[in-house]
């Protein structure tokens, strides 16, 4: 999510730490900082709030210092603060540490370290590694940073420099990617191949378990062995980037939309990390501490949102209902003004948006803060609007989303009201046994959507093969209406052709009037308790000739005999199967407009974050 440059080597490390955090900007771009050593000394120390590229000035700053680290920063835990930018340092300014991911024990390890004296000024998790490392350094950085990480649960990607230790960065990498650069006799490390692709593209990737000495002129890579916590040298490969700037921004991708889609099992891990709870079948979710008791008495629920993200709303209506049995009401932002709702004092009202700063959100939410109202925040942005002004709020820890068209960022929506579906559940009357069985399901589902990722070709070769339909109709009942309607969204919105999304029980009230053989519907027809009165539906199509593409559940070959196409999806909990039935609605949405030649992360008229009423 953020980003990480480092150097060792001959030069002043400052203007390549700056223009590698510049070409970073991308990832993260709330704050950011540099931390510079030169002789032993710190020789340049800045934490700023705001973009990069708005601190030209910075790269001039006298700075000969040849070692260095900077991150720019995507706030996670802790909001856009400067204190909260990194490096995060200890209690005497020795020790900085730059990390990506997150530390799920930070806040055991923050209060540990707090009664042993310890002196924190950030809200940050990464801080503690800081303060870890500074408590356990004999002499040797690396030794000090192997301990402290002994200690922590989570992930990182991590560089850490000191004074006190000088002539040396350590790295360390745990499920969140840091490569080596080298480059003659220097080296660069990056969270990312486009900060260090106009320096060098011979790289090293580290991996998990991993920590890496660099020296200026040498590094040693070790990799810890579990089963007797003994380090050993790892022998690794030295790889070269074939990608441009372009490419490497895109993970190798041909546009941001596929890289987002193919991040999306790893934007579920991010949206459940810390938070399962599996022996209590809960869900834990620290955002929605203060307002436990008030959450207890709520008894009805209006869930806003805008484009996509209403329908996340949409989808949290069916579980919030189902399995917490208070009654919930979704509603677009800019409608919701208009109606005359009849309120309580026990209603809440559940905010949900990427960017958090979504005007007719925003103006639907503060119509609900004047009643007085509980406002909760599904929120991928930390520190937006919404995550401020809402009285609590779970994020959705999607990282930044560059194309246009939302589809990681839904992914993480719909997990977190998973989540918020089951607390809210076990708050009420949800049996143990089944609040083990969804989460034990939730913690399934990254595996689950690899899966299907790894069947994309197949679903480009189906996209493909439609490609000259210039109509499509998208249908799904219960869980999987909301994501027909999703379907339908993403497609026109990528691709200009025209696509509509309804209830299978609404085809018979109009839609069928236009299914013919030029207009195929894509039936979301999973293994699930409206599974046969899907198949009535497509009958229905089949019957005008109408093709169908069916979204249908692994294991199940005689849809194969009334369809003309299928995509399979693995089995999960019927609660969780809008999760995994848009990953191919989104692949099929994008492998079709590329067909087409679109601008697919900058679609025609569209916009990222639509912040006017
Ligand atoms: C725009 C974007 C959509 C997004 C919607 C709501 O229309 O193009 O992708 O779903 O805004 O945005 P939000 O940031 O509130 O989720």
């Amino acid at each position: 999510m953020c980003g990480i440059v480092g150097y060792i080597g001959k030069n002043p490390a400052l203007p390549i730490l700056f223009s590698g955090l510049e070409r970073l900007e991308y990832r993260g771009y709330d704050s950011f900082g540099f931390c510079v050593l030169d002789d032993g000394k710190i020789d340049f120390l800045c934490k700023e709030k705001g973009k990069i590229s708005d601190q030209c000035h910075i790269k001039n700053s006298e700075s000969s210092g040849s070692i260095g680290i900077a991150h720019t920063r995507w706030a996670t835990t802790g909001i856009v603060t400067k204190e909260n930018a990194h490096p995060h340092f200890d209690c005497n300014q020795e020790f900085f540490v730059v990390h990506n991911g997150i530390i799920e024990n930070y806040k055991e390890i923050k209060e540990k370290l707090l009664n042993e004296g310890h002196k924190f000024s950030s809200e940050t998790d990464t801080e503690v590694l800081a303060h870890l490392i500074e408590k356990y350094f004999d002499g040797v950085l690396e030794d000090a940073v192997k301990k402290a990480l002994k200690e922590v649960r989570g992930t990182y990607g991590l560089a850490v420099v000191s004074p006190k230790d000088p002539n040396k960065i350590v790295v360390a990498r745990m499920s969140s990617p840091l490569l080596i650069g080298i480059n003659g006799d220097e080296f660069i490390i990056a969270s990312d191949p486009s900060a260090i692709i106009t320096r060098t593209r011979q790289i090293i990737h580290l991996d998990d378990n991993e920590v890496a000495v660099l020296t200026p002129d040498n590094f040693i890579i070790s990799k810890q062995e579990k089963e007797n916590d003994c380090w050993k040298i790892a022998d690794k490969k030295i790889e070269t980037i074939e990608w441009n700037i372009e490419e490497a921004e895109k993970g190798g991708y041909k546009h941001f939309m596929l890289k987002e889609i193919m991040q999306e099992p790893a934007t579920i891990e991010d949206a459940i990390r810390g938070r399962l709870y599996l022996e209590k079948g809960n869900a834990k979710l620290g955002g929605l501490e203060i307002v436990e008791d008030r959450l207890r008495n709520i008894d009805n629920i209006a869930l806003i949102g805008c484009g996509t993200a209403y329908y996340a709303a949409k989808v949290a209506e069916y579980m919030i209902e189902e399995y917490a049995g208070i009654s919930a009401e979704p509603d677009i932002g800019s409608e919701f003004r208009y109606r005359k709702s009849s309120f309580n004092k026990n209603t809440a009202g559940i905010f949900v948006s990427q960017s958090g700063e979504t005007a007719d959100t925003l103006a639907a939410l503060r119509e609900m803060k004047e009643k007085g109202l509980l406002t909760i925040g599904v929120t991928n942005v930390v520190g937006s609007n919404q995550a401020r002004e809402t009285d609590a709020g779970v994020y959705t820890r999607s990282g930044p989303e560059i194309a246009v068209a939302s589809t990681k960022a839904f992914i993480g929506q719909l997990t977190t009201f998973a989540l918020i579906a089951v607390y809210l559940g076990r708050q009420r009357d949800m049996a143990l046994v089944m609040g083990n069985r969804i989460i034990e399901e939730i913690s399934r589902l990254p595996e689950l959507a690899r899966e299907i990722l790894d069947t994309k070709e197949e679903i480009k070769t189906i996209a493909n093969k439609y490609i000259n339909y210039r109509d499509f109709w998208f249908i799904g009942r219960k869980y999987n209406y909301p994501i027909a309607l999703e379907g339908a969204l993403k497609l026109k919105e990528v691709s200009y052709v025209h696509a509509e999304g309804t209830a299978g029980g609404e085809l018979k009230h109009g839609p069928l009037a236009l299914i013919d053989e030029n207009c195929p519907t894509i039936a979301i027809c999973s293994s699930d308790s409206v599974y046969e009165k899907m198949i009535s539906n497509i009958e229905e199509v089949k019957a005008r000739n109408g093709k169908v593409i069916a979204i249908a559940t692994k294991g199940n070959e005689d849809i194969k005999k009334i369809v003309d196409d299928v995509i399979y999806i693995p089995k999960t909990l019927e609660m969780l199967t809008p999760i995994l039935s848009v990953i191919p609605l989104h692949l099929f949405a994008y492998y079709f407009a590329d067909a087409l030649g679109r601008d697919i992360d900058k679609p025609k008229n569209l916009a990222k974050s639509v912040t006017v009423e």
